[in-house]
């Protein structure tokens, strides 16, 4: 599991709040922090910059570029820019926030892996592809470098358990879940159903539904908050294993068809 930050360093919590937050998840074990040049304008990769400063080897750092700066010199200036507001020499990966035309994957793809030998970033991968663009994607030399494609998943929004989960199993590629608590302001944590379930575990909803997320093994959480107390409950999930009767009763509650 790791810690979203797309509302983060925008005046959601007082920014030392956030901070703690952040830190409290790295020394739980949340170590990846996910983070994205747009969000907040940079505002989000400026915090995490003091939460890094000091313990970067302790922070797998993930940002992303838009379509929009994806081509030509843009994806490099896009990709300084983050490393400029984060106060690091690398990310450990870089997302393609959503997916270009397919005719220029091939542009895409090569940008990436020019940051990639210039030691920029680590490794790259992809973020809202389906599984037919997955397919045009590794059509393209060293597409097949992806790393990751970051997915809105959660226990209310199971439709890529159809098709791209299984895609990437077979392709022995994690995928990332955006909004795995439904997303900001959802209603899923209170559902009475989720609430049972974590009553018996004496542990909250949200480590629950994230227990729930994670439980292939395949897939990886990025639940955000800006609360140390709710980043605690967040990180049960990590040792939280759900009974074969508790998956029964989740999938009875929120089945995947219609979803
Ligand atoms: N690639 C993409 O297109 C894309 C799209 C959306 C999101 N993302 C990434 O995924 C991350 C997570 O997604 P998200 O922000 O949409 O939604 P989320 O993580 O599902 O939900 C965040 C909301 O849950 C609350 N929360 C967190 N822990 C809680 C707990 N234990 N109990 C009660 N409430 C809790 C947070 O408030 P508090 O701060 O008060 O805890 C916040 O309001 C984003 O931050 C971003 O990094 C990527």
């Amino acid at each position: 599991m790791g810690q979203g930050s797309w509302h983060i360093g925008q005046g959601r919590h007082p920014a030392a709040d956030e901070e703690e937050a952040l830190r409290t998840g790295l020394s739980l074990g949340m170590t990846l922090i996910d983070t994205s040049g747009n969000y907040g304008e940079g505002r989000s990769e400026e915090l995490i910059k003091r939460v890094i400063a000091g313990q970067r080897d302790g922070a797998f750092v993930v940002s992303k570029v838009e379509a929009d700066d994806a081509t030509g010199d843009a994806m490099a200036r896009a990709c300084e820019a983050s490393l400029a507001r984060l106060g690091t020499d690398h990310l450990d990966l870089y997302l393609l926030h959503e997916p270009t035309p397919n005719a220029e994957f091939s542009e895409v793809v090569a940008g990436l892996e020019r940051l990639r030998a210039a030691g920029q970033i680590r490794a790259w991968g992809v973020s809202n592809f389906t599984v037919s663009q997955m397919d045009d994607l590794f059509r393209i030399p060293q597409g097949d470098r992806c790393a990751t494609n970051q997915v809105f998943y959660n226990l209310g929004g199971r439709s890529s358990e159809r098709d791209l989960l299984p895609w990437c199993e077979r392709h022995g590629m994690p995928v990332m879940a955006y909004s795995p608590l439904g997303g900001l302001g959802a209603s899923l944590l209170s559902d009475p159903v989720l609430g049972r379930i974590a009553a018996a575990h004496a542990c909250s909803a949200a480590a629950v539904a994230l227990a729930w997320t994670i439980r292939s093994g395949n897939v990886i959480a990025i639940p955000e908050s800006g609360s140390v107390a709710h980043v605690k409950e967040n990180a049960v999930a990590l040792s939280l294993t759900l009974a074969p009767q508790e998956l029964q009763t989740l999938d009875a509650a929120y089945p995947l068809s219609g979803r």
